[in-house]
């Protein structure tokens, strides 16, 4: 009988050894548990992992995140098996907006282009002309000629974006996530003082009146990289906690401060090591989708993946 892994160390080894006999491909989020980000093969913000995704040769992925990100996934790859080690994992921003909200929108502003924030389900990105992420919205936007732009559902990324294109009017929806619309100009002030010498970086889904008084704005995978390539040596982050960790693991000569406690995505925390492992071992959580729905899903992310192109 199969020995049962009882602690971390064995069931990291099971891990791997699964993925290689059953030719899985592993992604995870940035956002996610650091020991979920060690045992993946690739981690990435929303952007990069729906190419890696899509470039994936091996006939299974087990995604790490959130259901849209696995949906996102299995969209893009419909030949292949997606799978998702916590089903309950979702989005509370992505959950916001819905495919009658966008229709609605639509038949106000009939001239307007839609722009879908990936953080969105399959049946909203098919009503949607474009998705976008938060690493790529500026770039899709301007390739777009329409004028007008109904922006979905985060309002945040949303107004975020408009203020680089004052020759456009954008048309908002009520969505946002609450993790980093929860960020207060108080919590801004409070790090500010406890850590004067430190810089700023922040997501765009955190409101204007907190972004207009930080160092960067970025995607996750762009404050890494602002991290990895500043010469300061202390940093106020304001994303998910798991950023944090990742960049003071990464470089513990620089010193990283989480901006609020409020900075904790409860479903990205959701996935444990014996998730993955299960999911490994049992094939469960398989995202499903009809061929016509990944069909009508599809063209806006591709469209998105076309205009991103250098
Ligand atoms: P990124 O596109 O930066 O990975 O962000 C995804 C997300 O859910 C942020 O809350
Ligand atoms: Fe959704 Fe916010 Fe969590 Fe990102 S941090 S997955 S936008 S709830």
């Amino acid at each position: 009988m199969n020995k049962i892994p009882t602690n971390d160390a064995e069931i990291i080894q099971k891990i791997s050894e699964l993925k290689e006999e059953k030719g899985a491909l592993v992604l995870a989020h940035y956002y996610e548990n650091l020991d979920i980000q060690h045992a993946a093969d690739f981690c990435g913000d929303s952007f990069e992992l729906a190419k890696r995704a899509r470039e994936s040769r091996k006939q299974i992925i087990v995604f790490c995140g959130v259901s849209f990100m696995a949906e996102s996934a299995k969209i893009m790859n419909p030949e292949k098996r997606v799978f998702i080690p916590r089903a309950d994992a979702g989005c509370q921003m992505a959950d916001m907006v819905t495919p009658e909200i966008v229709l609605e929108m639509k038949k106000q502003h009939p001239n307007a282009a839609v722009v879908c924030y990936i953080n969105s389900s399959a049946a909203t990105k098919a009503v949607s002309d474009i998705c976008v992420t938060s690493s790529n919205a500026l770039k899709i936007i301007s390739t777009l000629k329409e004028k007008e732009i109904i922006f979905v559902p985060d309002k945040n990324l949303g107004s975020f974006a408009a203020k680089h294109f004052p020759d456009k009017t954008f048309h908002f929806m009520q969505g946002w996530c609450p993790v980093h619309n929860d960020l207060t100009g108080e919590d801004l002030r409070r790090a500010k003082a406890e850590y004067p010498n430190a810089v700023v970086a922040i997501h765009p889904e955190a409101k204007a009146k907190i972004l207009a008084e930080c160092d960067y704005i970025g995607s996750t995978s762009g404050i890494l990289d602002y991290c990895r390539m500043s010469d300061k040596n202390e940093f106020i982050i304001a994303t998910e906690r798991a950023i944090v960790e990742r960049l003071s693991e990464e470089m513990p000569s620089k010193k990283f401060h989480l901006m609020s406690p409020c900075l904790t995505c409860p479903d990205m925390k959701k996935t444990t090591l014996s998730d993955l492992l299960y999911c490994l071992e049992n094939l469960n959580n398989e995202v499903f989708m009809t061929p016509d729905k990944i069909c009508a899903a599809k063209q806006p992310l591709e469209r998105m993946l076309e205009a991103a192109k250098d």
